[in-house]
């Protein structure tokens, strides 16, 4: 791999061998320092993932009033809790690319005495905000959109619970109404259809809160004080994949991954590989802070097509890109159907699967909400376009290391929404 005028060249490999440490989770920094932040005490967050996103949710935060202190060498934080009822009101909040920000501030900041304003980055102003603005509104709350969309305007209301199911798989929803729920007295229950992370009950739990919660279901018994205690960050699943995928597809590679999140309701991306023949396995389970955690070890493996559908799509939403990729190289034919919610991401991820999967020379066709893959042996070198979306460039740069020939990855950058180090890391396992 090099950098020639700002594009990332991305070469074929010989294979992978060697130890990795999974970077911190996204989506438990984001809950970490949300919930920190509505604490009563202290909060030390260790292992606190510093990317983009992460930082849009942090800088929201401290503009709500809430002092953090940012010790980058331990990757720590020491955030100074307000309780349910400290946070101030401040002008406009910028959530970047960042939809766990928008959404889950969505939920927090409309209990809240005063007035609030969200907007994001091009990409995030045109993702569907009505699936929050539905409930909450219910709930009682004063959110207004525009044309379904961001910009968000959110004025003081009182606010009731709620008894709602979710006709959308999206963890960043439940989350929402769980937090706008800590402004209400009563029961609220949510109930999902098809399965999402669980981060947010998970976390409610360990800072004390009455919450119960099954595979599909959760109830919470408001009011409740939320009470500091520390938490390290498990290292990422998702970003994880990524080097999983490329020893799976790489031969003779050998690959350690060390503190890996491997919350139940994270892992179904395992399972899919490992019923496509995977060999991967799970080792030195622990548990640290009410989360699963573990070290992962995955060997070259050949791959056969599969059929995943609707439900194996909200349980590994963010992993559908490098699954794809995977499944590319695979034997026989893979279907990915029901979708839809791939369309509504940082980019229309099921659009730029197929179009660089296709440029790439795999047999693909895209339907409706799904994407039919035929596998191959090889692939070739492509232009690639990342549409600006972290996942798609981090897919195609795996991709891209087994395909024959030069594939290009435009705005390569784009990596540090969620993983920073992600082409750092790559470097340290890749043997030429
Ligand atoms: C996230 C939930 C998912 C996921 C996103 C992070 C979260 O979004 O795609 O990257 O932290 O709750 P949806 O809940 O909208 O599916």
């Amino acid at each position: 791999m090099l950098i020639r005028d700002d594009i990332m060249i991305v070469k074929p490999i010989k294979t992978i061998k060697g130890e990795i440490i999974a970077p911190p989770d996204k989506s438990i920094s984001h809950r970490a320092v949300i919930l920190s932040a509505i604490a009563s005490g202290k909060t030390t967050i260790s292992n606190f993932l510093f990317s983009d996103d992460t930082f849009r949710t942090l800088s929201a935060i401290r503009k709500l009033g809430v002092s953090i202190d940012i010790d980058e060498n331990s990757s720590g934080l020491l955030v100074e809790g307000k309780g349910l009822d400290g946070l101030t009101a401040t002008d406009e909040i910028n959530c970047g690319n960042s939809g766990t920000t928008m959404r889950l501030l969505t939920g927090l900041l409309c209990g809240q005495k005063f007035n609030s304003y969200l907007y994001g980055d091009e990409s995030l102003n045109k993702r569907p905000m009505k699936r929050i603005q539905e409930p909450l509104s219910y709930m009682g709350a004063k959110i207004k959109l525009e044309k379904g969309h961001a910009p968000i305007i959110i004025e003081p209301s009182k606010l009731n619970p709620i008894k709602y199911t979710m006709n959308i798989a999206s963890a960043q929803v439940k989350s929402s109404i769980l937090l706008a729920s800590l402004y209400t007295s009563g029961v609220t229950e949510i109930e999902e259809l098809l399965p999402t992370r669980n981060h947010t009950e998970v976390m409610l739990k360990h800072f004390n809160c009455n919450i119960e919660y099954e595979d599909n279901f959760v109830r919470i018994i408001n009011p409740n004080k939320l009470i500091a205690k520390d938490i390290f960050v498990p290292g990422d699943i998702s970003s994880a994949t990524y080097f999983i995928a490329l020893a799976l597809i790489t031969e003779n590679s050998n690959l350690i991954i060390r503190d890996v999140g491997v919350n139940k309701s994270r892992t179904h991306i395992l399972r899919l590989w490992q019923k496509m023949g995977g060999d991967i396995r799970i080792f030195n389970e622990r548990i640290l802070n009410s989360e699963d955690i573990a070290d992962i070890e995955v060997k070259s493996s050949d791959l056969t097509g599969i059929v995943i559908d609707k439900k194996d799509v909200s349980q590994c939403i963010d992993e559908i890109p490098i699954l794809a990729v995977t499944a590319a190289y695979a034997k026989g034919e893979t279907l990915i159907s029901g979708a839809e919610e791939l369309k509504v991401k940082e980019s229309d991820r099921l659009h730029y699967i197929y179009m660089n999967l296709k440029n790439m020379k795999s047999d693909v066709k895209l339907g409706d909400n799904s994407i039919y893959i035929n596998g191959k042996e090889n692939l070739v070198g492509s232009h690639i376009d990342t549409a600006n979306d972290h996942r798609i460039a981090m897919a195609f740069t795996v991709a891209g290391l087994k395909a024959s020939g030069e594939t290009n990855i435009s705005n390569h950058e784009c990596v540090r929404i969620s993983y920073p180090d992600f082409y750092k890391d790559l470097y340290k396992i890749i043997k030429h």
